[in-house]
């Protein structure tokens, strides 16, 4: 069985719309090993108009929810994260120490769009963020409505330094066959970087890494796939991800014909 890590998920419980009690993020974290997963980065919505997960209080519960997996031999191990939405005040947040990024030398950082467009702000508060030696991974890129109407917004973004977390359900067809697509797109354009599970409960939003890692080693090769799987590993490291064989930024000419657009 592969070892995998998974970056971004919301079992920690009742902190958002994931696990509601500490019983079912216990019966996640099994399915999770299951599943192959041996660490996990906890990343709990925060600043997205509905949660506010706080540093503090992410890494206290962190510390219990990891007690608990110890307790009932559960052999998973996990770290305090956020999911951070894009807002105008994430300067101040990160100023004011609130903002949990995926590695413990502040160098990669989960950050969520809205799904149904790309602020007019996004690549200004990006480069800000780069200005700072911030790396930002932008989640479920497959899942933005902005971005399935122009894809080169993410293409300029990837070209600009951002890494992108792809969804391994959005890969298996969880969310249908356009979201499906478009992450298969997105791999083949080589705008990619890594897999997560962003799981949320049992049915419907669950981890499906294995089926996805399946399915990428069947469609792009072993070497690949070690890629994506090592990425994972450096992000929550802090080291450098591998980009050059997987993350090609093409000529403007063979980015249309990537995305099928003539
Ligand atoms: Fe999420």
């Amino acid at each position: 069985m592969i070892r995998m890590i998974d970056l971004h998920c919301h079992i920690l419980p009742g902190v958002d719309d994931g696990s509601p009690d500490m019983g079912t993020s216990i019966g996640l974290a099994k399915v999770a090993v299951e599943q192959g997963i041996t660490h996990m980065l906890l990343t709990p919505h925060h600043m997205d108009g509905d949660y506010l997960n706080h540093k503090a209080d992410v890494i206290a519960k962190t510390t219990a929810f990891q007690e608990e997996l110890d307790r009932n031999q559960v052999r998973l191990t996990v770290f305090p994260g956020q999911e951070v939405h894009i807002t105008g005040e994430l300067m101040q947040a990160i100023d004011r120490d609130d903002i949990l990024f995926a590695d413990e030398s502040n160098r990669y950082l989960i950050l969520e769009l809205p799904h149904n467009e790309v602020p007019e702000y996004t690549s200004k508060l990006l480069f800000a963020l780069q200005a700072r030696g911030i790396t930002p991974v932008l989640v479920h890129p497959e899942r933005n409505q902005g971005f399935m109407q122009d894809p080169d917004k993410l293409y300029d973004f990837v070209a600009q330094g951002c890494l992108t977390q792809l969804t391994a359900s959005s890969y298996v067809g969880v969310f249908g066959q356009h979201v499906q697509k478009f992450t298969e797109q997105i791999i083949d354009a080589g705008l990619g970087s890594v897999f997560a599970s962003d799981a949320h409960n049992f049915k419907g939003r669950n981890f499906k890494m294995a089926q996805a890692f399946e399915k990428l080693s069947k469609a792009k090769g072993e070497r690949f796939t070690e890629i994506y799987q090592e990425n994972a590993k450096s992000i929550i490291n802090g080291d450098d991800v591998i980009l050059g064989e997987i993350h090609h930024v093409h000529d403007k000419k063979k980015r249309k014909k990537l995305w099928g657009l003539f």
